[in-house]
């Protein structure tokens, strides 16, 4: 192992040892310790899904990238691996950044990434050199750098190759910021993955306030193109770009060699606080699914201030779809339901006006399916109570029928940051919800993932229980189960 990867690894065993874990995720993937910010290089490589990560193994706060490594059979149990890449190159001395993973001809996986470098590593304000580069291995672990393929072109911000093959050619695209300034996606093709030759601008942001587009991705869905990426900085407009990073799509159409070209206007992949860098890919029978990043570099997690030890996860594995009218939507894989544990089948019943149903005492991991029949409820919103601790902590989560969206809010749960999201409802009297709870976040998916909503949510101490409660009005439920949830790890002494 190279001594900077080693070096790095005893650094995060033992900020390890110190975790605390009243927050730390049952059934998301996040560093053993440390922080974590984007998926990377999510792939299928001999057998076995693996999962790569930003991440910083020396403390909570991002710092210089490494890619943590975790991999899996089947999307639901997962092994953890030692650190794949640690900066150790001139060009990635300031960081391993993002990128992808594909398995080439020769039956090896190759890693794209960017290599940071700063051009003065005591004041990062002198700027930063953003190059393209490759990293090979024979079983998906023990990584074989091999340097620059793309090199500097004097755009400051160019970044996170998103690599794929399509009608016997490679492509790749990358997030810069063009030399007008404007946020941009830059494609690039190869016969062979080595040598790189830039194709077109594929992509400008229409708005002048984003300078950035962060983790393209460019996929095919039901016949159209779907261009995912994180713009940096859109203003906030009502419930739309709040966090300090957001990350949505266009859909449009592509052809090899032709221009993008755009059918819809920016949308929000998701609604919450947290969820950031997504990254596709495909499953083995050819869904396409994504991952999201849960944290923030805006606002600090509690388990960042609060000394616990980690810091940031990533979202539950969701299948996307796109639906009629160009919408992308995203969905917890069908084989999460495999961790489910005991099922609390509450049936289907009338909740009184301001009654209060507790549907689980006590328990910190859990999947609720909620079915309301809105037509029949006149209830002035529909809410769960989650994390609710004897002092009155609470996060609620639930349909607000004056303003017709779906929340989430934090004001009283207990640490961290606190603040409100929330999703319009995207209409119909059959109210569904899927929602997933773990230790430390919150992710809501409303009729069937037409849109979603992701917050990390970090309860007050003692038990927690889950409730439903009513307004000034009844609640009608068609159905309810809430399903206590198993943890991932293949080994249980993981965690
Ligand atoms: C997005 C991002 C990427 C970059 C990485 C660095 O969250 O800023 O653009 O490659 O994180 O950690």
């Amino acid at each position: 192992m190279h001594k900077k990867l080693a070096a790095a690894q005893i650094a995060n065993a033992a900020l390890r040892e110190s975790r605390n874990d009243r927050w730390y995720p049952g059934f998301h993937l996040a560093a053993p310790a440390g922080w974590i910010n984007d998926p990377n290089g999510l792939s299928f490589f001999r057998g076995r899904y693996h999962a790569f990560f930003q991440h910083h193994p020396y403390s909570t706060a991002w710092g210089p990238m490494h890619w943590g490594h975790v991999s899996s059979e089947n999307l639901v149990t997962w092994k953890r691996h030692p650190l794949a890449l640690a900066p150790s190159l001139a060009e990635d001395s300031g960081g391993v950044y993002s990128g992808s993973a594909v398995t080439g001809a020769d039956g090896k996986l190759y890693v794209y990434y960017t290599g940071n470098r700063w051009k003065n590593p005591e004041n990062r304000d002198e700027g930063n050199v953003q190059v393209q580069c490759l990293a090979t291995s024979d079983d998906g672990s023990v990584f074989d750098k091999k340097g620059t393929i793309i090199a500097e072109n004097g755009l400051e911000n160019f970044r996170d190759p998103k690599v794929f093959s399509y009608e016997n050619t490679w492509y790749m695209v990358l997030g810069a910021t063009g030399e007008n300034g404007r946020g941009q996606v830059h494609l690039y093709t190869s016969p062979d993955m080595l040598t790189w030759e830039f194709d077109r601008v594929l992509y400008e942001d229409p708005r002048d306030d984003v300078f950035m587009l962060e983790c393209p991705d460019l996929f095919e869905l039901n016949g159209h193109w779907v261009l995912a990426f994180c713009p940096e900085r859109p203003a906030p407009v009502g419930y739309r770009n709040r966090n300090t990073h957001n990350a949505g799509y266009v859909v449009g159409q592509w052809a090899p060699g032709e221009a993008f070209e755009a059918f819809t206007d920016y949308r929000q992949i998701d609604w919450g606080h947290n969820f950031y860098a997504p990254q596709t890919f495909e499953t083995k029978d050819r869904r396409p699914a994504i991952f999201g990043w849960m944290g923030s570099f805006g606002i600090p997690t509690a388990s960042h201030t609060e000394g616990d030890g980690w810091s940031g996860q990533l979202t539950v594995p969701r299948e996307l779809r796109l639906t009629e009218d160009l919408k992308l939507t995203n969905y917890p894989l069908a084989e999460l339901e495999q961790l489910r544990q005991e099922t609390h089948d509450f049936g289907s019943f009338t909740l009184g006006a301001n009654e209060d149903l507790v549907l689980l005492q006590d328990s910190d991991t859990y999947d609720i399916e909620l079915e309301v029949d809105l037509s029949a409820t006149g209830s002035e919103r529909v809410c769960l109570e989650l994390m609710k601790t004897a002092a009155g902590n609470r996060v609620l989560v639930g349909y607000d029928s004056f303003v017709s969206c779906i929340f989430v809010d934090r004001r009283l749960a207990g640490y961290g940051d606190r603040g409100y999201r929330a999703a319009p409802y995207p209409g119909g009297q059959k109210l569904s919800l899927r929602v997933l709870v773990d230790r430390g976040s919150v992710e809501v998916f409303i009729n069937g993932g037409l849109e979603s909503v992701s917050s990390l949510t970090f309860p007050a101490a003692g038990a927690r229980s889950l409730v439903l409660t009513s307004e000034s009005g009844s609640i009608a439920v068609e159905a309810l189960k809430v399903h206590t949830l198993d943890g991932i790890w293949e080994d249980p002494t993981e965690r």
